[in-house]
């Protein structure tokens, strides 16, 4: 694992941006997350990919929530939509997400395993949740799992119940890629920033490969970049 330091998430999301940029033209396929830590980089990318042509590019999320429909406004679709989709000239038909409503779940994980391993994920962007998590592969996760349904932790729920009217109106399962899905791109880069994610980051770089630390099995993977902020990095650095 290489770690770069940056000052706060602004630095972080400019390193990262710069990081991806420096390959841009060997990322065919590249693999997104959602939530607050992204936010930045692809605000970033966003003047680059303006410029660019997208037509080849294909984009694999991570996670979608179950029982939200593509058009419900808090649906890692619509969300992704408004960061990042509907600023660039990207065909919607290449960006790719679960089907959080497919009416047979299992199939739709099985679906959406065999595109990304169709398409081949170049690049993979990671956050990581408090508890370790990464997509939605939470503590006690299966090292071989491929793409799967998966329950929230209450702990989830609650960190991410700041997007939702009330924190009832989460969902409680979600579709998210598994760690041998995201082991299977080609390069992975992880961000996080603020205190509450140094606990897991220090678990993550000086834990050997367990459950009880999701993105630990990343060690697993010869090429992992995490770029962390001087609040996300304090337990490391000491
Ligand atoms: C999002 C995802 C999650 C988040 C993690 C951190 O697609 O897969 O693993 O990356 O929960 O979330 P934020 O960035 O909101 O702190």
């Amino acid at each position: 694992m290489r770690i770069i330091h940056a000052t706060d998430y602004d630095d972080m999301s400019k390193r990262a941006a710069s990081y991806i940029l420096e390959r841009f033209k060997d990322i065919h396929t590249i693999g997104l997350a959602t939530g607050g830590t992204p936010k930045g980089l692809y605000e970033q990318l966003i003047p680059f990919l303006q410029k660019q042509d997208l037509t080849n590019m294909h984009t694999v999320n991570l996670d979608e929530y179950v029982g939200l429909a593509p058009e419900h406004p808090n649906s890692y679709r619509q969300v992704m939509n408004k960061l990042l989709f509907n600023e660039v000239d990207i065909p919607l038909a290449n960006t790719h997400l679960p089907n959080g409503v497919a009416s047979d779940l299992e199939e739709e994980c099985k679906r959406y395993e065999a595109l990304i391993h169709f398409l081949g994920v170049d690049l993979q962007i990671l956050g990581i949740g408090e508890n370790g998590h990464i997509g939605f592969n939470e503590p006690g996760v299966d090292k071989n799992s491929k793409t799967h349904i998966v329950k929230l932790t209450e702990e989830t729920r609650e960190a991410n119940s700041r997007y939702f009217k009330q924190r009832e109106d989460v969902p409680t399962h979600a579709i998210t890629m598994g760690i041998q899905t995201i082991l299977a791109s080609k390069e992975i880069v992880l961000l996080a920033s603020g205190e509450h994610k140094a606990q897991a980051i220090y678990d993550m770089v000086h834990l050997e490969p367990n459950p009880t630390c999701p993105a630990s099995f990343l060690k697993h993977h010869k090429n992992v970049t995490i770029i962390v902020d001087t609040k996300a990095s304090v337990k490391l650095t000491g």
